[in-house]
């Protein structure tokens, strides 16, 4: 095979990263792999909108059923946004032997138990790497950097947004609607920013990041939430009056009583190093039995930085599709599953 096609749903904040990546990185791709990489259709709303492409226009398209049931194309990656049809979509081009990559954390966070299943039952590769902290690796390391060890807790900042909404009212004295609108400008919000700020966002990626570091199946309904919404005013001055700063920290902990995760805006102190975590970046303290302590960094949110994910994932596929052994991923036996109740 010396082209792999691929199929993009979506050409918004990430699906106009991926292309670009694809595009500038096409010479190293093929290096890599031996082989071409070409979006050869994309799916998008709005066929008629002005966009900022090299692709050629009669790729995009308003038929999601012309991409899904086009044999010739190899990967679907679904960076639409959205459940329902996200979901639908994954499943049908599982279900049709098409490797499927995704940055859909609210998808993954609620079906991604049964899409891996599927994707297992169909021997095609389902990678989600972009779905939790953008830019960082952090399934990969969860999968497979600290697959030797037992992890005990996990803390981070996960959501982009609301970082950059506190980090703006810290520093620049910024109203939380103006440091909303920038980060909607700057591609950091989701369509509806309703989930970043109510810490829905952040308790789906901890859902997933806790699923894999525990081996089970940790729910969204199991996760206790508070949004920024119950930060009130003056909080965020008094607590830098003091020597704190307010951040949307996700807590996950699982010990012999059971698995414990929440989302809520809290006070660190300075020194805490996720105080100095600023703006759309992201971070994760893992906690493990050997490792002790370990710590992830990087940008959370944006149009390149999450498309590298993406399109390593797509690499990952590609390899797998070039070797032949796609939905060849060993899973760990699934622990029993024994969480503490959210108490909402
Ligand atoms: P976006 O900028 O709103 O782009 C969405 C794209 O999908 C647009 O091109 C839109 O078409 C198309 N689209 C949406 N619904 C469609 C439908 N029903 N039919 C056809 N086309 C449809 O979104 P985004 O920020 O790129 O996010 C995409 C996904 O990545 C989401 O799941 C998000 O949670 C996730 N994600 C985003 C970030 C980030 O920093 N933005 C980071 C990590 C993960 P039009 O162009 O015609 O409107
Ligand atoms: N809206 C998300 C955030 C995008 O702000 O973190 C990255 O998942």
């Amino acid at each position: 095979k010396n082209e792999i096609s691929i199929g993009l749903l979506g050409f918004g904040t990430v699906g106009s990263g991926v292309a670009k990546i694809i595009q500038q990185h096409q010479e190293d791709l093929q290096h890599k792999l031996g082989a071409k990489v070409a979006i050869r259709k994309v799916l998008v709303r709005d066929a008629g909108k002005d966009r900022i492409s090299d692709l050629d226009p009669n790729v995009f398209t308003t038929d999601i059923e012309e991409i899904l049931n086009d044999s010739s194309l190899d990967i679907i990656v679904e960076v639409m946004g959205g459940i329902e049809g996200a979901r639908a979509a994954m499943e049908q081009a599982l279900k049709s032997g098409k490797q499927v990559v995704t940055a859909n954390k609210d998808v993954m966070a609620e079906y991604g138990h049964d899409l891996l299943k599927l994707a297992d039952a169909e021997k095609c590769d389902l990678f989600y790497e972009a779905s939790v902290a953008g830019g960082i690796p952090i399934i990969r390391t969860l999968e497979d950097g600290l697959a030797s060890d037992r992890i005990s807790s996990m803390m981070g900042i996960v959501n982009g947004t609301t970082n950059f909404i506190l980090t703006k009212m810290k520093q620049e004295k910024k109203s939380y609607e103006d440091a909303l609108a920038e980060a909607t400008e700057l591609g950091f919000a989701e369509a509806d920013p309703t989930a970043d700020v109510g810490g829905l966002d952040a308790a789906r990626k901890m859902v997933i990041l806790s699923s894999l570091a525990y081996s089970t199946e940790v729910k969204l309904d199991d996760v206790n939430i508070r949004g920024m919404d119950t930060i009130k005013d003056g909080d965020v001055e008094m607590g830098e009056s003091l020597g704190y700063t307010m951040k949307m920290v996700g807590s996950s902990t699982k010990d012999e009583d059971g698995i414990d995760v929440s989302v809520e805006p809290i006070f660190l102190a300075n020194s805490h190093p996720l105080a100095s975590v600023n703006n759309e970046f992201n971070a994760v303290y893992i906690y493990g039995d050997a490792v002790g302590e370990t710590m992830l960094y990087g940008p959370g949110a944006g149009s390149l930085p999450t498309a590298t994910s993406v399109v390593s994932d797509i690499i990952a596929a590609c390899r797998n599709l070039l070797l032949g052994v796609n939905g060849k991923r060993e899973h760990a036996a699934q622990h029993e599953r024994v969480i503490k109740p959210a108490d909402k």
